[in-house]
């Protein structure tokens, strides 16, 4: 046989590309598409900057002789991997396609997805996984549940080195979705996204529970009452652009610096409206993200599980084109009291941004620990000691500003100085005590209020007596434990002052394989 000619073998691979690129076929990217969701490759173009993507391993096989699965084999193996750029960075993806085989992971499919996790370890650059799948592909049997395995090990071998996202745009079940929530950020789609460990015939079977499938694993359902997802998009193009605005704060690794970008704000600008945003009365309510918003660059506040634990913010911004994570008190909701789920999602925060090398800024507005017997009995002690060990544990720069209520144990728990906080900041209006005035001269001067002939009258100037002497930031100045009670007009260029300050901090622990996080 005559040797094929350098055009004709061309000719072969051009054919063999468009068949890989055609996924499971025509038919089946209409129906993917009838049901509102974009193929693996339009999502990978509509996530990369235009162009960029590098395709890597299409023509992939799956090598399974099971149950006549050695007649179905598509190109690629349902899932389509490789690398471009974010805003001229570098990142690593793989798409899972559900138009073959319903994305089901089996041996190679899996094999390709660890291909792309370990290059960007060894590279250094972030790795976006969008995950549409059946799950395990049935026919494959020990081969897929030991391909999870293997991205779980690398999932876990990359977390805190690069920055992990995941992506639900289809199902995502069972087993599988320890992969996303091993990772750093979990995006869903509104009524695209669906995530559980077993599904409602399961539960219905066991439990007796009627659920949906949108109860127990659609996008609201995780990000404002589980707490398994980070963002919630209404469609697929505001997850794409979601993603890449997170992705701008992060720096590609834990070697990197946060990438600064000129925002055109002045870090010197005074905020006189700060003035009138924080009531000095502790028990009226206010919404933080305003404070936030006046502080940092250009009113951009990314927020970070936006629905769920209302009661702490979480986020990233820029203050003079620097990246900074913040943490804070949301006096609006539940008096922005610390419970169970907002040290949860207070700790991991912090941890995020400690890996990343972003400095650290917690906005203090608390009043304490919320009381209940659901706290206490769920746990609210090991879960609060997650935040006192994540504060404590980041080496980061770490600027606490007191906007208001600082008390007791809570205190602690926001950064004071004693876990290690840099510069600690306070308004006039601070009050950092024990507790509030009130209960604290309810307490000290009981005997006093009980033997007086007119006890409103006692108690009321017994409570005067004790905001005079501790509800100020100057107790607390007078030992240190506030580095500057400042206006709070000047709150910005004091932040930024003070992460210059911090800028090249370096902090040495002992050395130790791991520490034992609270559980
Ligand atoms: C093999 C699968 C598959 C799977 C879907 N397909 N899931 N093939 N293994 N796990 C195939 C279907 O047979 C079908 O093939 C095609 O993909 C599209 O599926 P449909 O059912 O037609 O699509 P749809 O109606 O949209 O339903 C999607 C679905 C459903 C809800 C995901 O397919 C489903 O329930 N699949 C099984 C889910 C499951 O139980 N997986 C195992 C989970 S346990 P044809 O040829 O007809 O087009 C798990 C363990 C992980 O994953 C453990 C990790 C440690």
């Amino acid at each position: 046989m005559a040797d094929k000619t350098i055009d004709e073998l061309c000719a072969s691979l051009i054919e063999k590309r468009e068949k890989a690129t055609q996924g499971g076929g025509a038919k089946a990217i209409a129906k993917q598409h009838e049901k509102g969701k974009m193929t693996a490759r339009e999502r990978i173009d509509a996530v990369l900057d235009p162009g960029s993507f590098v395709e890597i391993d299409e023509f992939v096989e799956h090598r399974c002789v099971n149950f006549g699965l050695e007649k179905t084999i598509f190109p690629g193996d349902g899932v389509v991997t490789g690398y471009g750029t974010i805003d001229g960075r570098i990142v690593y993806v793989f798409s899972q396609d559900f138009t073959v085989m319903g994305g089901s992971l089996g041996e190679m499919h899996a094999k390709k997805i660890c291909k792309v996790l370990d290059l960007a370890l060894t590279n250094g650059a972030p790795c976006i996984g969008i995950n549409d799948s059946g799950g395990a592909r049935i026919q494959e049997a020990v081969d897929a549940l030991s391909g999870y395995g293997n991205i779980f090990f690398r999932n876990v071998k990359a977390s805190g080195v690069i920055p992990q996202f995941s992506i639900i745009a289809g199902p995502c079940a069972g087993g599988a979705v320890y992969s996303p929530a091993l990772t750093d950020f979990v995006f869903m789609v509104d009524k695209v996204g669906i995530m559980h460990i077993t599904g409602p015939a399961v539960i219905k079977s066991v439990t007796g529970e009627d659920v949906t499938s949108e109860q127990i694993g659609g996008a609201r359902a995780h990000n404002a009452t589980s707490g398994c997802a980070h963002f919630f998009a209404n469609n697929e193009a505001e997850c794409y652009a979601q993603v890449r605005k997170v992705m701008s704060y992060l720096p590609s690794n834990n070697m990197e610096e946060p990438p600064f970008v000129e925002t055109g704000d002045d870090p010197a600008r005074m905020e006189v409206s700060l003035r009138e945003m924080v009531p000095t009365n502790p028990n009226k309510g206010y919404d933080v993200r305003e404070v936030i918003k006046k502080v940092v660059d250009n009113g951009d506040f990314c927020e970070v599980q936006e629905l769920w634990a209302r009661n702490i913010v979480t986020g990233f911004a820029r203050v003079g084109g620097r990246v900074i994570g913040i943490i804070a008190n949301q006096a609006s909701y539940m008096a922005g009291c610390l419970d169970i789920d907002a040290s949860d999602k207070a700790s991991r925060h912090i941890r995020i941004c400690d890996a990343f090398n972003l400095p650290i800024v917690t906005f203090e507005d608390v009043p304490g620990y919320l009381p209940g017997l659901n706290q206490e009995m769920g746990g609210i002690i090991r879960h609060g000691a997650k935040l006192l060990y994540a504060y404590s544990e980041a080496t980061s720069p770490k600027i606490t500003i007191v906007l208001r209520k600082a008390y007791g144990g809570s205190y602690l728990g926001m950064c004071s100085k004693d876990l290690g906080a840099d510069v600690v900041l306070a308004w006039p209006q601070a009050q950092i005590a024990v507790m509030g005035a009130e209960g604290a001269a309810n307490i000290i001067f009981r005997k006093d209020i009980e033997a007086a002939e007119d006890k409103a009258a006692t108690r009321a100037q017994k409570i005067e007596e004790y905001k005079e002497a501790f509800a100020n930031p100057f107790c607390a100045a007078s030992r240190g434990f506030v580095d500057r009670v400042i206006l709070p007009e000047e709150t910005r260029p004091a932040l930024y002052q003070a992460l210059v300050m911090t800028e090249s901090k370096s902090e040495l622990r002992p050395k130790r394989k791991h520490g034992i996080l609270p559980h």
